[in-house]
């Protein structure tokens, strides 16, 4: 029989023996609550809103079809390299088995953007609901810290917003990475309560607000195009769609948990299709009520959910349950990014590509304590400084280069590979990872020139990085599969 290991793999490994293992705590729930964790935050609670009231009105729901499709395109391709390659690491990790060195670098480089990025931008989306909760509690928070210092999303509209810091980012960060610090088992423990409240508040959301969705707010479904691309009909619907897609991203983090899972070849790949399963079918139900319960005109707000419930008197009850679901949301994707960033650093750190620091293990907790504080570090900062549009534009381009790279590598490995032992196999992968290709290569065409320039910038350092430090000391191909 065929088997895919990894070269030096298995626990005697002195590489990942003693200090440097991580501890297998995590089973099947864990990881789909990791997955949910990551999922569900300011895509539906804040992007949702925009999306409807700027682009798609009621359609929004088919935009929400496009997106979660295109992500099953590649989470199906996902859960095939996380049942053949158990390993932390993710996209980074399967573009080094398919791909070799130079595509594992870049890979690993623009998934900085899908998790660090992140981090710092749903953090500082989080500090947006907190203060503005506070003040609707009649608490008031220090200016020159409730926001950025920095303003403006092109370059030449950047300036000083007279703030200092953003406090609230700065200790979100800081409370969660002395989490991620003390242990897994107590980071996914951690990460399950606040998945549980947010999850169940969305429940209890779609079954108060379903019975005052009414037909009056849903006609007409698809509001007539206004003569501009993307401003509602087909082509809303369409650019809908690539805003959405920031909503599912989340699902491939589990992946980053391969070698914290229990079961790694059968539980990786549930934890990936159950966490994308949940949500779309939660996505598609509150999105329902987001746009059945009043006008989607008027959901061009910082918290559209919560202000779509405070337009129906029988709600009004549900308002501050959903700011509540809403800071638990954002506080988990921060958090499951900032855990996934460290186990993509560690990984990488363990093949060469980065100094071994990233991969020191914490002796006592078990956890890659290295590259956690790094992670946390320069989380904080770009929170503390940076506006949420500058950072978030980012994210969906560094995470979609990602999503591309599994889809293709999943063919590749088919061809290279075809009798190695899948204990999941991706189905009709001759049509499903092709679409993955083509949809999250569309997606990527409806981002802004803005946002290409900075992944082509942000390429080009890692191609600095890459030939100065990398290339020499990380091996052209670390696996066998054969
Ligand atoms: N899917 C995550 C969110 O919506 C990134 O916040």
């Amino acid at each position: 029989m065929t088997t895919a290991e990894p070269a030096g793999m298995a626990d005697t490994d002195p590489v990942i023996a003693g200090e440097h293992r991580l501890h297998r705590a995590l089973g099947p729930m864990s990881l789909i609550m990791i997955g949910i964790g990551e999922i569900i935050g300011a895509g539906i609670f804040v992007i949702a809103g925009t999306a409807a009231a700027q682009h798609a009105g009621p359609a929004m729901l088919v935009s929400f079809a496009i997106a979660g499709i295109s992500c099953l395109f590649a989470g199906l391709c996902y859960a095939e390299f996380a049942s053949l390659i158990p390993e932390s690491g993710s996209s980074y990790t399967y573009a080094y088995a398919t791909m070799g060195r130079f595509m594992a670098w870049f890979i690993g480089w623009n998934m900085v953007l899908e998790y660090l990025v992140s981090a710092s931008t749903v953090a500082v989306g989080w500090s947006g609901y907190f203060v503005s909760l506070l003040q609707s509690l009649g608490l008031s928070f220090p200016r020159a810290f409730a926001s950025a210092p920095i303003a403006g999303v092109g370059l030449t509209e950047l300036h000083f917003t007279g703030a200092v810091l953003y406090l609230p980012a700065i200790a979100l960060v800081l409370g969660l990475n002395v989490f991620l610090l003390i242990g897994v088992r107590e980071s996914a423990g951690f990460n399950n309560v606040l998945v549980a409240i947010k999850t169940v508040i969305i429940v209890l959301l779609i079954l108060f607000g379903l019975p005052f969705v009414t037909r009056t707010h849903l006609t007409p479904f698809i509001p007539a195009n206004s003569g501009e691309w993307g401003h509602f009909g087909v082509s809303g619907i369409l650019a809908a769609s690539g805003m959405i897609f920031f909503a599912f991203i989340g699902f491939e983090s589990v992946s980053v948990a391969a070698q914290e899972a229990q079961n790694p070849r059968r539980d990786i790949p549930v934890g990936i299709l159950g966490s994308l399963g949940i949500c779309t079918l939660l996505y598609m139900l509150v999105g329902l009520v987001l746009v059945g319960i009043t006008d989607w005109r008027g959901l061009d707000v910082p918290d559209p959910m919560a202000f779509a419930i405070g337009q129906v008197g029988a709600l009004h009850w549900l308002v501050l349950p959903v700011d509540a679901a809403a800071l638990a949301g954002l506080a988990t994707v921060t958090f499951v990014s900032l855990y996934g960033q460290s186990r993509v650093f560690y990984s990488m750190a363990r093949d060469g590509f980065l100094p071994p620091l990233f991969a020191r293990v914490h002796p006592r907790f078990k956890t890659p304590f290295g590259g956690t504080l790094l992670t946390g570090m320069v989380a904080i900062i770009l929170a503390a400084i940076f506006p949420l549009d500058i950072l978030a534009d980012l994210v969906s381009i560094g995470t979609l280069v990602a999503f591309i790279a599994v889809c293709a590598g999943v063919m590749i490995l088919r061809v290279t590979a075809p009798h190695v032992r899948r204990p999941f196999r991706t189905p009709w992968v001759w049509l499903v990872a092709p679409l993955g290709v083509l949809s999250c290569g569309l997606m990527m065409l409806s981002l802004s020139g803005a946002t290409w320039l900075r992944l082509v910038l942000w390429s080009a350092i890692g191609l600095a990085i890459y030939f100065a430090y990398g290339r020499h000391r990380a091996p052209a191909w670390k696996w066998r599969v054969a």
